[in-house]
């Protein structure tokens, strides 16, 4: 047993290998001149892409998002109840023009997500009467939405997010419909599902707080039993939703050691700094909590000081030199958006908020952070 552990961890971290040179060599072939041209020996440098920006058509910032990355993730239009808020009424326009975009500028498309327990539509959970749904019907309608969605961009996707936060922090498995009437072992089949809809598929189980020693030593638990039994997953998505001065970098690696040491490619999925006070204790990313606003919460709202300007910066690239230490094992690095100006992070967990997360400023335009990540690399 102990050595068909080794064999399968072994043979793992070959497949692993394998898919990272192809990654690196996708960011290879792309030229261009952004911030992923810097990296392109290291990883793929994607950002999110909102449905808004689709729909708006401004070239000058369709034009930046090509030039500064090669990995773009959809932020909302591929999730399960926009794609089909009423049942069979698939809403595919922002979607199609997602991966068209990123097809177009030879970037690596990222769907995300097939199975999420927010953002499931109302309708999913229920048969036609209204009644709570059965296993079979419910285990029918997942299969049918993986097929149909990994069916209509078949080749087309570098990497799905699989299922999205299936775990929380201190009682494990998430009590979500999913789990409660699919059962414990709802994400192995998922991943099944996902793998025979389209084998070529790069599969990754994305979560935030992935830092955290709880989760890790859950998450790691149920990985390793996916390597005994052969599920087909692939990566493992940490989410990077990071403040100036959490989480603990230490435990962070050490999460990114635990997952890279079961063979599983590291992609960080959602990554941006928080620079505002934390509104409470919690420092992740259920969206279904919220606070009122206060201007006390709400500190730069004229501009972001100096000081916390540079504590930015040096947070980025403290954070991109611990990626380049593990460059072997990372595939991606993802930002979640690419200007503040259109960043969730205005408006979570307190509504209204002037935060300063991302790359470039409120008029598009890099802020320090962005010059100091070019130059960790180019005075390398
Ligand atoms: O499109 C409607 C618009 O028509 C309406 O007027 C407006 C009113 O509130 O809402 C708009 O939809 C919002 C949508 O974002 C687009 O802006 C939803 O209310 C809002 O809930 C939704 O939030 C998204 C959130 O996931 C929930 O799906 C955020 O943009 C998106 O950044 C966030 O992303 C998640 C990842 O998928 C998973 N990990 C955590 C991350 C942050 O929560």
């Amino acid at each position: 047993m102990h050595s068909r552990r080794q064999f399968l961890t072994r043979s793992a971290q070959a497949a692993v290998a394998l898919t990272l040179a192809r990654h690196q060599a996708f960011a290879s072939a792309a030229q261009k001149s952004g911030l992923a041209d810097v990296y392109k020996e290291d990883f793929l440098l994607g950002t999110a892409l909102s449905t808004h920006t689709l729909a708006e058509k401004n070239t000058q910032v369709l034009d930046l998002v090509a030039r500064e990355f090669n990995a773009i993730t959809a932020e909302n239009c591929m999730k399960w109840g926009v794609l089909e808020p009423e049942p069979g009424q698939w809403q595919w326009g922002p979607a199609d023009e997602f991966v068209n975009y990123g097809q177009e500028h030879n970037m690596a498309v990222v769907g995300h997500t097939l199975v999420w327990h927010s953002q499931a539509p109302l309708w999913l959970f229920k048969d036609e009467q209204g009644n709570p749904i059965s296993k079979a019907a419910l285990q029918e309608r997942v299969e049918q939405h993986i097929n149909r969605i990994m069916g209509r961009y078949k080749g087309k996707i570098h990497t799905w997010d699989v299922v999205n936060e299936a775990v929380d922090e201190d009682k494990g498995w998430r009590q979500t419909g999913f789990y409660k009437i699919l059962g414990p072992d709802y994400m192995e089949q998922i991943f099944r599902l996902a793998h025979a809809a389209d084998p070529n598929a790069h599969l990754i189980y994305n979560d935030y707080n992935m830092h955290d020693p709880h989760k890790r030593a859950f998450l790691v638990d149920v990985f390793k039993g996916y390597r005994q039994r052969e599920v087909p997953i692939h990566g493992v998505g940490m989410q990077t939703h990071v403040g100036l001065d959490y989480p603990d970098l230490k435990e962070f690696e050490n999460s990114m050691k635990a997952y890279i040491d079961l063979g599983l490619a590291l992609h960080m999925t959602e990554m941006e700094v928080d620079v505002l006070p934390v509104a409470w204790e919690f420092t992740g990313a259920e969206i279904s909590t919220g606070f009122e606003y206060s201007d006390q919460l709400n500190p730069y709202a004229d501009g972001l000081p100096d000081k916390v300007q540079q504590q930015l910066t040096d947070r980025y690239v403290q954070m991109f030199e611990l990626f380049l230490k593990y460059r072997e094992n990372i595939a991606r690095v993802t930002l979640w958006g690419t200007s503040d100006a259109e960043s969730w992070k205005n408006n979570f967990p307190v509504r209204g908020r002037s935060n300063y997360p991302l790359l470039f400023d409120r008029d598009w335009q890099a802020k320090p952070a962005y010059h100091a990540l070019k130059k960790l690399k180019t005075e390398a």
